[in-house]
């Protein structure tokens, strides 16, 4: 207990000297210090009433983003211990118990049990949830022993005073977890937990375009909610990953999973600290002791699933564009690809290939030979990715289009929340479109059916699925969400629009697993594993499917590309962060589109991104409709020239990359890593992230700025 508060005192004075350094003009006197607050008022809006009519703090700082109303040192939120601990077999157990009337949201939960697992030697999960009623858990299944580890290398206790949770690494004794129970929520609505880090240096949670791969702490708040969003600084895109890896002072580093789906938000604080809010199912975390960040990564994919191993075709140059419009222009660019001698192996056909965008069809005029032109590539040893997206017309002719048909009888769509009714909204086919809910076994099976037939029309390869967040065109589907708790929370985690259901389908939908309020972030995963055991079966061989939207765990069965990028060269820059992160969350087959998908590429941005993009692990130039073509053919005989050159660099490194796929699907190594994860105990790789490696033993550092022939030495902060 004295060295808990003696640490409190220690970082209070630290912050106060913060404070006489001018990082803050905060005037009020006994206010918990900026450095330390943790936000009472997450949801916008707050005003010194609404502050303290919860009981919080009110006080303005000029510290930017700091929180303005915060809960008080004597907080009468959260938990506390309801008695001793019990051991159980495969940890231990408490109760934990509401300590005052006052709730920031409504419908708190009391008591709550928190459950320790010390699953394996490196791996604790400890959970915290309601013991009288079942709430949603993610379906994602984490094998451990049914007794608990011996030896481990961690510690978990609560303070003397009982008013701390902890986790230490035992052999250098740094507290790796510190969560005040004040600062525990539990509601049915609500769940919210604090964590003081070890250092500063944090990288991962996903998927957003972040602007640098180790974090800022300065009171950066990242929401995580799948969604049909093109890159933007911090917005909340395709992929819900709430996995971080934080490296501790003397370089030592662990991870940190919290299994959960629904629409949540994580904030970083400079004390530092962590704070996690999510809006449902249970705090399922896990814990991974390293100590190196590549060990860290091997324990993550050991639990959540280790990486499919991509056949060697799909390690190739890979060309595609939105809007080739006909079989014509297809033709052509493959032409000019091979006159230009471009090492080539993977054509994509992206929605114009569809007859009206509609899923399992081609269109029979513009893309007339369509099957047969495939069957040559083929021959001629390229492989065909084709595109599927995740909705289905409902206004053809009955009879007609046997997706619906099938699909219809078998009931396979999700549903309103009468549980009954398919839900309707509106993307690419023509007319409205229901949605297939791959949670349910019987779209598994409709989904296969129409994948294994469709084989038979076009010879693919592999299956790209794309739109899977899911992706809607309107705001919710018809008629609109209903005003209830389920679409309007009381608080709406720190994502786009600060709305569940834009752009996507209403949160009291039906899905086959339980509301879609749970699953929503679950779709492009659920998707992901048929597609692989479709595609597999289809084609007899390693399967190849690329999703959009993916989840803790996705790697196992698929790929990922960073979705909407622009051309732009900040943007290339954000990709090397962007195939770092989902390097650390156990999918190493990742690229961005080379050249940029918005907007028209130049001629020296889409060459310095061909020279890039010839190292991403998965690499592909793609593009958007209605852009100027951008394939390495394209500009003539002198950028031909050079992407040649270092596709042909990355070719005589083919069986390298290979085999750290290799020891990535049987170890769960990572394939492209960041300076700092081989040179930690160099304080200045801890934040570089214009290089790259591959593997242990192969930099690249590509030149990531316009008009420039030399990588200036930059100036990294550890
Ligand atoms: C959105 C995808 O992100 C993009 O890659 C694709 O070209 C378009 N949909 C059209 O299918």
């Amino acid at each position: 207990m004295e060295r808990t508060r003696s640490l409190w005192l220690l970082a209070a004075v630290l912050a106060a000297l913060g404070q006489c350094h001018g990082s803050s003009s905060e005037q009020c006197s006994g206010a918990v210090a900026v450095q330390r607050r943790v936000d009472c008022h997450p949801q916008p809006g707050a005003s010194q009433e609404s502050c303290e009519a919860r009981g919080c703090t009110w006080c303005t700082t000029d510290v930017p983003n700091a929180p303005w109303c915060f809960f008080p040192e004597d907080s009468p939120y959260g938990y506390s211990l309801g008695g001793n601990a019990e051991k159980t077999a495969k940890g231990w157990r408490v109760t934990l118990n509401k300590r005052s009337q006052l709730s920031l949201f409504g419908s708190d939960i009391s008591p709550v049990v928190i459950d320790v697992e010390f699953q394996t030697k490196d791996r604790l999960r400890f959970k915290v949830y309601d013991p009288n009623r079942e709430r949603f858990e993610v379906p994602l299944k984490i094998d451990s022993p049914g007794v608990a580890a011996e030896d481990t290398s961690y510690d978990v206790e609560f303070t003397d005073d009982a008013s701390h949770f902890r986790i230490k690494r035992k052999s250098t004794g740094t507290v790796l977890w510190d969560s005040p129970l004040v600062d525990l929520f539990f509601s049915n609505q609500y769940l919210q937990i604090t964590t003081a880090v070890p250092s500063t240096s944090v990288y991962g949670f996903g998927e957003h375009e972040h602007v640098s791969f180790k974090h800022s702490m300065d009171f950066v708040t990242y929401g995580m909610y799948s969604r049909d969003q093109a890159p933007t600084p911090n917005a909340n895109l395709y992929g819900v990953h709430p996995f971080y890896m934080c490296v501790e002072d003397d370089s030592n580093a662990h991870g940190v999973l919290l299994l959960n789906s629904n629409a949540q938000d994580v904030s970083l604080s400079p004390n530092p600290s962590l704070t996690f809010r999510t809006i449902g199912g249970i705090l399922d975390f896990y814990v991974f002791l390293g100590p190196t960040p590549e060990n860290v990564v091997q324990q993550y994919t050991e639990a959540i699933g280790r990486p499919h191993m991509p056949a060697y075709w799909s390690l190739g140059f890979q060309l595609s564009r939105w809007g080739y419009g006909s079989i014509d222009v297809l033709k052509e660019t493959v032409n000019r690809m091979h006159r230009y001698d471009i090492p080539y192996d993977v054509q994509h056909l992206d929605i114009d290939y569809m007859e009206r965008r509609l899923d399992f069809t081609y269109d029979k005029e513009n893309f007339a030979g369509l099957p047969e032109y495939l069957q040559e590539l083929k021959k001629a040893g390229m492989h065909n990715v084709i595109i599927l997206d995740p909705f289905i017309t409902k206004d053809e002719e009955p009879g007609t289009y046997k997706p619906y048909d099938l699909g219809e009888e078998m009931g396979v769509w999700v549903n309103n929340s009468d549980g009954v009714t398919p839900a309707v909204g509106e993307a690419w086919p023509p007319g409205h479109s229901v949605f297939p809910d791959f949670t349910n076994p019987r779209t598994v099976e409709w989904w296969t059916q129409l994948c294994l037939e469709f084989k038979n029309v076009l010879d693919y390869d592999g299956i790209w699925i794309d739109m899977n967040e899911p992706s809607n065109f309107l705001r919710g589907q018809f008629p609109g969400c209903a005003d209830n708790d389920i679409n309007n929370p009381p608080y709406i985690p720190s994502i786009s629009d600060r709305s569940l259901a834009q752009k996507t389908l209403c949160p009291d939908s039906k899905t086959y697993l339980g509301e879609h309020y749970n699953t929503h972030s679950l779709f492009g995963w659920s998707q992901t594993e048929p597609t692989f055991h479709a595609a597999q079966q289809a084609t007899g061989k390693r399967a190849f499917v690329l999703s959009r939207s993916t989840f803790v765990g996705s790697g196992k069965h698929g790929g990922h590309w960073l979705g909407d990028n622009f051309s732009q060269w900040k943007d290339m820059h954000y990709s090397i962060i962007g195939m770092l992160e989902f390097n650390l969350f156990g999918m190493p087959y990742i690229g961005a589109d080379i050249c940029g998908f918005n907007y028209n590429t130049t001629y020296e941005l889409c060459l310095r991104w061909m020279q890039l993009g010839s190292f991403y692990p998965f690499s592909r130039n793609h593009n958007a409709e209605g852009n100027m073509e951008q394939d390495p053919a394209f500009f003539g005989a002198e950028f031909a020239k050079i992407s040649r050159a270092t596709l042909r660099i990355r070719y005589s490194l083919l069986p390298y990359l290979y085999t750290l796929f290799y020891e990535s699907h049987v170890h769960g190594n990572t394939v492209v890593r960041s300076l700092m994860h081989e040179f930690t105990s160099d304080q200045q790789s801890r934040g570089i992230d214009t290089a790259f490696l591959w593997g242990p033993a192969f930099m690249v550092a590509p030149v990531l700025e316009e008009a420039s022939t030399a990588i200036k030495k930059r100036h990294h902060t550890g």
